[in-house]
């Protein structure tokens, strides 16, 4: 029997931007190849060059319907068009010492009142409560369902390329990435209202530099043009250009780690957007993905790859202190953070020391 679609309503992108801008140029993991052993190992590679020299890259034929995604999207906006009120009972509680299932108001960071507002949804493996307002309650059921199939339809053969490319069993990031396992991975929707003319003639970016904690963190089509990467090849900033039906990947601390700095984490940020598109929101949707919270962040020892490059020690492990756990790194990272989005313009924050041989890493 076909379970009965709640009514979203249309939702409508906002048109791209008219401006020639420095586009990065990033390559496309085609994962409608991903099914024949040449097309695995071509992807592989594809996949190993993008995150150890460009840094991001795009996923397409991933096999969830844009339908699906755009239903997403108009969960996220009428999400957030509810009252403040309403979303304020989503505060988590604990929220400073990294319990951030739930809403982020905006304003949490120093300088010009920051306009980010955050929604983050956990797993759905019975390890976290999933307490919502009514409009994402009555939804639930298809956020599980697109949240799960994330895992399968893109994250699983990412995760199978990578140990292909590293020479491990394909299984071996797979096995530290289960759905069932208790992880911090979650399903964002994002907010960035947008700012006055005036407002952004006086920021230089909305967002500082940074890298992400995770493994990979997907992030759906953006037509508003904002996000920037900084180059591992020669540390210049370039935008990031929306494609249809693709997810924008960016490879993060956790993978960084695992490999001794193999796989490079890339800085990223979000800078005003152009001028025809300062006038609207900027609405995210996005999904992070985490190794289990019991994993050791220590350099993998069984790549054949990672042997013969000398890719041997993390940063933890060449400073000779100890290496956390995923959750560990991840309890030490929030202390530092007002908010979960990303690392703050406090001064006295940047470069801290959050663990022995990790620093706070802002790249303005
Ligand atoms: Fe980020």
């Amino acid at each position: 029997m076909p379970v009965p679609v709640p009514q979203l309503g249309s939702f409508d992108y906002v048109p791209e931007t008219k401006e020639n801008l420095d586009w990065a140029d990033l390559v496309t993991v085609d994962l409608g190849l991903y099914n024949t052993p040449e097309g695995k190992k071509q992807l592989a590679q594809t996949l190993i060059n993008a995150i150890r020299n460009e840094g991001f890259f795009y996923v397409k034929n991933f096999n969830i319907s844009q339908e699906r995604v755009n239903r997403q999207f108009s969960i996220g906006k009428q999400f957030y068009d509810l009252p403040l009120e309403e979303k304020e009972k989503y505060i988590p509680e604990g929220l400073d010492q990294g319990k951030f299932n739930g809403y982020v108001p905006a304003g949490r960071r120093t300088g010009l009142r920051d306009k980010t507002e955050i929604y983050n949804i956990p797993k759905f493996n019975g390890y976290f409560p999933h307490e919502h307002p009514e409009l994402i309650q009555q939804n639930l059921p298809e956020i599980e369902e697109f949240a799960r199939a994330l895992h399968t339809e893109v994250l699983d053969p990412l995760f199978v390329l990578l140990a292909i490319a590293l020479e491990l069993p394909e299984d071996y990031f797979t096995k530290i990435h289960q759905y069932s396992e208790k992880s911090e991975d979650h399903l964002r929707y994002m907010k960035y209202t947008k700012y006055s003319l005036e407002e952004n003639k006086t920021l230089d970016n909305w967002g500082y530099g940074h890298t992400d904690l995770g493994s990979f963190t997907l992030l759906f089509r953006q037509p508003v043009a904002a996000l920037q990467i900084r180059s591992h090849v020669n540390n210049e900033w370039k935008w990031v250009k929306p494609q249809d039906a693709t997810l924008t990947v960016n490879a993060c601390d956790a993978l960084q780690l695992l490999t001794a700095g193999y796989v490079k984490s890339t800085i990223h940020r979000v800078t005003v957007p152009p001028l025809d598109q300062q006038h609207v929101d900027r609405l995210g949707l996005l999904y992070f993905s985490r190794p289990h919270n019991d994993v050791p962040l220590a350099t993998i020892k069984e790549s054949p790859v990672l042997q013969r490059e000398g890719f041997v020690k993390n940063d933890f492990e060449t400073s000779g202190n100890s290496v956390p756990t995923m959750e560990g790194l991840f309890f030490e990272v929030v202390e530092y953070l007002p908010s979960p989005t990303g690392y703050h313009g406090d001064t006295k924050y940047r470069n801290a020391v959050i663990l022995p041989g990790f620093a706070e890493r802002p790249y303005v």
